[in-house]
C-alpha cells in the first residue's frame, strides 16, 4: 500500500510516464575541447548557497518509508549541503525536523479550509528558522489516485497538527487519504488568497505548480520570489504536460525576474543539466529521494543527492561545461528545435 502510494500517480498515469520519457527526448549538444579540469556544480537558490542545483521536493509521510522519517531526510540533506523542503504533510513535527540538523529547509503549504491551522503553521515555521514558504497551488482536491482507491490508503499521522485537528478519518470506501484530503483542503484558494499569505509572514512565496505562461504571469504580477515548475509528481491532473516540456514557456514569461525551478520526473544528472539548460534555476527531487530512504533511510538519502551530483558533475565536463552557468539553450536539442529545423 506505501509503495503504491509513493509510486503511484493519478488516473491512467500518462503524465507519470511522460515526466520521465519527455527527458529522453531531449539531446544534450556537448562541447569538445574545453578545459574541464575544474568542475563547480555549486549555484544559489533564493540567495542560499547549495552544493549543487538541486533540492529535496516536499513530500508527506517519510515515517511510511523509515521510522525516522523527515528527520533522517533533513539530516542527509544537511550532510550533502542542499536545501530541504518538507511537506505541511510531514509525519514528524516541523520543531523536530528543525532542531535535528542545520539544513536550509523551506516549508511547503497547502491552504485548509481552517485558515488559523495554515497561518499557525506558518508562523512556527518561520519560528523554527524555515527560510522560504511553498505554496503548493495544484491540489485544490486531491487527484484520482487509483491505486490509494482499492488499497483504501491511510493517511499517514500529520504530526504538525497534534493537538490541532485530528487526522482521523471516518470512510469505508476507497482512499482514507482522499477523503481526509476533501474535508481539509480549501478548494476556494485562488490569487488573491497570496495578498492574505503576504500578509501573515515576511518569508519569500514561491508558487508551485504552474505550468502555463499565463499562470507564471500572475504569479509575478502578485509578487511571489520564484515559480516551480511542477505537475505534483503527476499525482493531480493526468494528461497535464511534462513539466520539462513546459519549463522553457514559463521561463521566457517570466523573463528572469524571478527564479524558476522544475520538478517531475528528474532521474538523472543529464535530467538537471536539461533542465537548467531551459532555463530552470535547480530541480527537486521526489520519489528517488523517498526510495533511498525506504532502502537505507538517511543513508540512502545521502546516496541518492550525491549519485545525482556525480552524475550532473559528469555530464558538465563531457559537455565542456564548468560551471552551471556555463550551461546554456545552446547545449540542448528538444524535439520543438528538431521540427523547426526540418521546416
Ligand atoms: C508528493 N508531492 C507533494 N507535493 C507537495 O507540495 N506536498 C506534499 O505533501 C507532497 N506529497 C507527496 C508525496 C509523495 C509520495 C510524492 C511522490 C509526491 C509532490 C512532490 O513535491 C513533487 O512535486 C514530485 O514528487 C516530483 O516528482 P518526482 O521527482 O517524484 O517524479
Amino acid at each position: 500500500m506505501y509503495y503504491d502510494y509513493y509510486a503511484g500517480g493519478a488516473e491512467d498515469q500518462y503524465t507519470l510516464k511522460e515526466n520521465v520519457e519527455a527527458f529522453h527526448r531531449i539531446n544534450i549538444l556537448p562541447r569538445v575541447l574545453v578545459d574541464v579540469s575544474k568542475i563547480d556544480i555549486s549555484t544559489s537558490i533564493l540567495g542560499y548557497r547549495t552544493s549543487a542545483p538541486l533540492m529535496i521536493a516536499p513530500t508527506g509521510g517519510h515515517k511510511l518509508a523509515h521510522p525516522e522519517g523527515e528527520v533522517a531526510t533533513a539530516r542527509a540533506a544537511a550532510a550533502c549541503d542542499t536545501i530541504m523542503a518538507v511537506s505541511f504533510s510531514s509525519s514528524r513535527p516541523l520543531e523536530e525536523v528543525a532542531s535535528s540538523c542545520n539544513a536550509i529547509r523551506f516549508f511547503q503549504l497547502y491552504v485548509y479550509k481552517r485558515r488559523d491551522i495554515t497561518a499557525l503553521l506558518v508562523r512556527r515555521a518561520e519560528r523554527s528558522g524555515f527560510k522560504a514558504v511553498i505554496l503548493t497551488a495544484d491540489t485544490p482536491r486531491l487527484g484520482r489516485r487509483e491505486a490509494d482507491i482499492k488499497n483504501k490508503m491511510i493517511a499517514p499521522p500529520v504530526r504538525n497538527f497534534d493537538g490541532l485537528i485530528s487526522t482521523d478519518v471516518v470512510t469505508d470506501k476507497g482512499s482514507k487519504l482522499a477523503a481526509y484530503a476533501s474535508a481539509m483542503l480549501d478548494a476556494s484558494v485562488c490569487w488573491k488568497d497570496i495578498t492574505w499569505l503576504k500578509s501573515i509572514t515576511n518569508l519569500p512565496i514561491l508558487i508551485k505548480g504552474v505550468l502555463t505562461p499565463e499562470d507564471a504571469i500572475k504569479a509575478l504580477e502578485v509578487g511571489v520570489s520564484g515559480i516551480i515548475v511542477s505537475n505534483h509528481g503527476a499525482r493531480q491532473l493526468d494528461y497535464s504536460p511534462a513539466t520539462i516540456s513546459v519549463l522553457e514557456e514559463v521561463v521566457e514569461a517570466v523573463q528572469g525576474k524571478i527564479p524558476v525551478l522544475l520538478d517531475g520526473g528528474v532521474r538523472r544528472g543529464t535530467d538537471i543539466f536539461k533542465a537548467l539548460a531551459l532555463g530552470a534555476q535547480a530541480v527537486m527531487i521526489g520519489r528517488p529521494v523517498l526510495f533511498g530512504l525506504a532502502a537505507k533511510g538517511e543513508y540512502g538519502v545521502k546516496r541518492v543527492i550525491n549519485m545525482l551530483k556525480e552524475e550532473l558533475e559528469l555530464s558538465m565536463a563531457l559537455a565542456g561545461t564548468c560551471t552551471v552557468k556555463d550551461i546554456t539553450r545552446g547545449h540542448v536539442r528538444t524535439q520543438h528545435d528538431r521540427l523547426l529545423c526540418k521546416i
